[in-house]
């Protein structure tokens, strides 16, 4: 039973999840990359891209909070909590050997105590707030914070790292700024005799927007959707990264209904006149908007084939006029194809309203990831 193909499926092609990763590494070399990885890398699947990115030679990955940390430490590379830890989550991750972010004075004592109880060195690096508003120290108060964590017993300031807010926006002013204080940081941490390997700001709005973020004293970047072949909805496309994924599904039914009819919840589509139509097994619980309700379409043997009425949780109803020959079973691309036809995470992004970054991550779960 456990082995019969899903009705909807996401195709991820790890070569150009591959070939993504070798771009962004050659464009801001001699930058490190870390991949982020975090909430099932965008809903992905964590374990098959990252062992596909292990391979294409991704040194350390970055993760949101520990469950994500604790999946990626077998592939046997540093993992990066990028946000917060809670009290209680310290002294696990310091035993698994996380790095762990220094985000206040606090966790920086918290992570030293634990270190010293499980009898090891914890890594660290120090999380400014300069002008996120999310996370962090805030810049102003960052140099005795910075003191007093790199003079505790047991805890390696491996690190320092912020966020952009802005980023996408290309020379915004904020974002200047904010590498400035990042900057006189490091400078004044440096006066005091401390020194970080790794300083990192750029994600991939900045790999994008901002060279300045790619190059010293930076010597590291942060890539999450611009793996993916996806980037944000504003600001410049520079790198040639290309889309990963494609959903799939399949054609299960064909009907010739009558003028009149009524297509699905609220009849928000009646057909001027007889009409081959097709029942497709994607609906809004595998990740497809709503709002291609009679303003999107899917490709069936490569035809647009316009969506007819209000798509529901497990269906969605086209038209079949454009393709005469289609038949059940057949399959019915959602995202992805070729040519002008072609449908992108941005196509859905714009239709939706939202970020590329909401569309990857709310496939659904029923959709099975295959990676080809
Ligand atoms: C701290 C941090 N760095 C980097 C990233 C990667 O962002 P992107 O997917 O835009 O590259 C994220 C994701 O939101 C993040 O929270």
């Amino acid at each position: 039973m456990n082995d019969l193909p899903r009705r909807v499926w996401l195709e991820i092609s790890l070569e150009t999840l591959t070939r993504n990763y070798s771009k962004i590494a050659e464009a801001v070399a001699p930058c490190g990359v870390l991949a982020v990885l975090k909430a099932n890398a965008y809903g992905l699947g964590v374990l098959p891209i990252a062992e596909a990115l292990a391979r294409a030679g991704a040194s350390c990955f970055g993760v949101a909070e520990p469950y994500e940390a604790l999946q990626l430490l077998p592939l046997g590379k540093p993992v990066q909590i990028l946000s917060s830890v809670l009290p209680d989550e310290i002294e696990p991750m310091v035993a698994a050997g996380v790095t762990l972010p220094v985000t206040d004075r606090a966790t920086a004592m918290r992570i030293s105590s634990a270190a010293l109880r499980c009898g090891r060195t914890a890594t660290a690096h120090v999380k400014l707030d300069t002008g996120m508003g999310r996370l962090g120290i805030l810049a102003q108060e960052a140099l005795p914070v910075i003191e007093e964590a790199a003079a505790l017993p047991n805890l390696r300031l491996e690190g320092i790292f912020s966020h952009f807010p802005y980023a996408y926006e290309t020379g915004s002013e904020l974002t200047n700024r904010q590498m400035d204080l990042f900057c006189a940081i490091l400078e004044q941490a440096a006066a005091r005799g401390i020194h970080f390997a790794k300083r990192h700001i750029a994600n991939s709005d900045a790999i994008n927007n901002f060279p300045r973020a790619c190059r010293a004293p930076f010597n590291q970047v942060r890539t999450g959707i611009n793996l993916h072949g996806s980037f944000d909805t504003a600001g410049r496309r520079a790198l040639h990264v290309a889309p990963v994924l494609s959903l799939k599904t399949r054609l299960t039914a064909i009907r010739t209904l009558p003028p009149g009819t009524g297509i699905g919840y609220g009849h928000t589509y009646r057909l001027h006149r007889a009409t081959r139509v097709g029942t497709v097994s994607a609906g809004y619980a595998d990740g497809l908007p709503l709002a291609l309700s009679n303003r999107g379409y899917l490709l069936i043997r490569g035809a647009p084939c316009p969506v007819l009425g209000r798509l529901s949780m497990d269906y969605a109803t086209v038209s079949l006029e454009s393709v005469p020959d289609a038949q059940v079973g057949d399959e019915v691309v959602c995202l992805g194809g070729s040519g002008i036809h072609a449908l992108t995470v941005e196509d859905w992004a714009a239709l939706k309203n939202t970020h590329p970054y909401e569309i990857i991550c709310s496939f659904g779960n029923r959709v099975e990831r295959r990676y080809v």
